[in-house]
C-alpha cells in the first residue's frame, strides 16, 4: 500500500479523466490520497471532489487540505481566508492547513505578502490542532525562521523538499516531516546526501501531480499511480528494501496526516 501524501487532483489538466486517474492510483496500489487545495476557490473543489468520492468503490481515499499557495498569496482575499478557516475546521476529511510556504524563486507574490499569509497558516494550524503543508523554494532563511516562530506549538511538513541542510536540520529538530517527490529521480537531482540523512520516522512519499513526473515520465503529466516510482527511488538512494520504505513511509502519512476516518 502506498500513499500520494501530496497532489493537485482540481487541477484543470485532470478534467477530462480524473475518475480513471483514480482507477489507475488503486490499481498501482496507492489506496489513499491527500488532495492539496492552492486558494479558496481551490479548497471548495478539493471538498467538492472528497464529497463526490466518499465511500465510492475502486477509487483510493481521499482526503483534503485548504490554503493558499505562495505563488497566489498575492491574490487572496480575507474572503479565501475565511473559507479555508471554514472548511479546515468543519469539514471531516480536511486533515491539514495549506499549502502555504514561500516561493522566492519565482516570486510571483511579494515576498512580505507571501511571509504574512504563511504566518496566518501557521496560526490557524496551530489553533486547530492540525499539521501545516508547507511550500519553500529558494527560501530557507525565511521559512527556517517562520518555522521556528512557530517553535513546537506547530507540527507539519516540507513537501517536495528542495533546501539545503540547515532548513532540514531546523525541521526536524521541531519535529516537522519531510517529503519528496519525482526530483529525486531526475539525473541532475545532486542532494543525494540529505535524502540519506533524513530519519526514517520523518519521511513521507509524494507526487505534486500533475507537476513534476518522475522519470521514466518526466516533462509529461503527473499522477498519483507514479509515486511508486519515488518510493522506489527512495529506496536506491537509502540503501533499503522497497517493502520496507513502502511501509514506513505509508505509515508515517497516516500517522501524521490521521487519514483513518
Ligand atoms: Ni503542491
Amino acid at each position: 500500500m502506498l500513499v500520494d501524501s501530496h497532489c493537485h487532483l482540481t487541477d484543470p489538466r485532470f478534467e477530462a479523466d480524473r475518475r480513471g486517474v483514480l482507477f489507475r492510483a488503486l490499481a498501482a496500489g496507492v489506496e489513499r490520497i491527500l488532495v492539496v487545495a492552492s486558494n479558496g476557490a481551490d479548497a471548495l473543489s478539493v471538498t467538492g471532489l472528497l464529497d463526490e468520492v466518499e465511500g465510492m468503490a475502486e477509487v483510493p481515499r481521499l482526503w483534503g487540505t485548504a490554503g493558499v499557495h505562495p505563488h497566489e498569496a498575492g491574490g487572496a482575499k480575507e474572503e479565501d481566508l475565511s473559507v479555508i478557516r471554514e472548511l479546515a475546521r468543519d469539514h471531516p476529511r480536511v486533515v491539514a492547513v495549506g499549502e502555504t510556504g514561500l516561493d522566492f524563486h519565482y516570486e510571483h507574490s511579494p515576498r512580505a505578502v507571501q511571509e504574512s499569509l504563511f504566518r496566518r497558516h501557521m496560526a490557524l494550524a496551530e489553533e486547530l490542532g492540525l499539521p501545516v503543508v508547507v511550500h519553500s523554494r529558494d527560501a530557507d532563511e525565511a521559512t527556517a525562521r517562520i518555522l521556528l516562530e512557530g517553535g513546537t506549538r506547530v507540527r507539519g511538513v516540507l513537501h517536495c523538499f528542495t533546501g539545503g541542510e540547515a532548513l532540514m536540520d531546523t525541521a526536524l529538530d521541531l519535529g516537522w516531516m519531510v517529503s519528496f517527490t519525482g526530483i529525486i529521480t531526475f539525473k541532475s537531482y545532486g542532494s543525494r546526501d540529505l535524502v540519506r540523512s533524513v530519519p526514517g520516522d520523518r519521511l513521507m512519499v509524494e507526487t505534486d501531480a500533475p507537476y513534476l513526473a518522475p522519470a521514466p515520465h518526466r516533462g509529461r503529466r503527473n499522477e498519483p499511480a507514479f509515486v511508486s516510482r519515488v518510493a522506489e527511488e527512495l529506496a536506491v538512494i537509502r540503501g533499503e528494501d522497497l517493502n520496507e520504505v513502502m511501509g514506513y513511509t505509508t505509515g508515517n502519512a497516516v500517522c501524521f496526516f490521521d487519514l483513518t476516518s
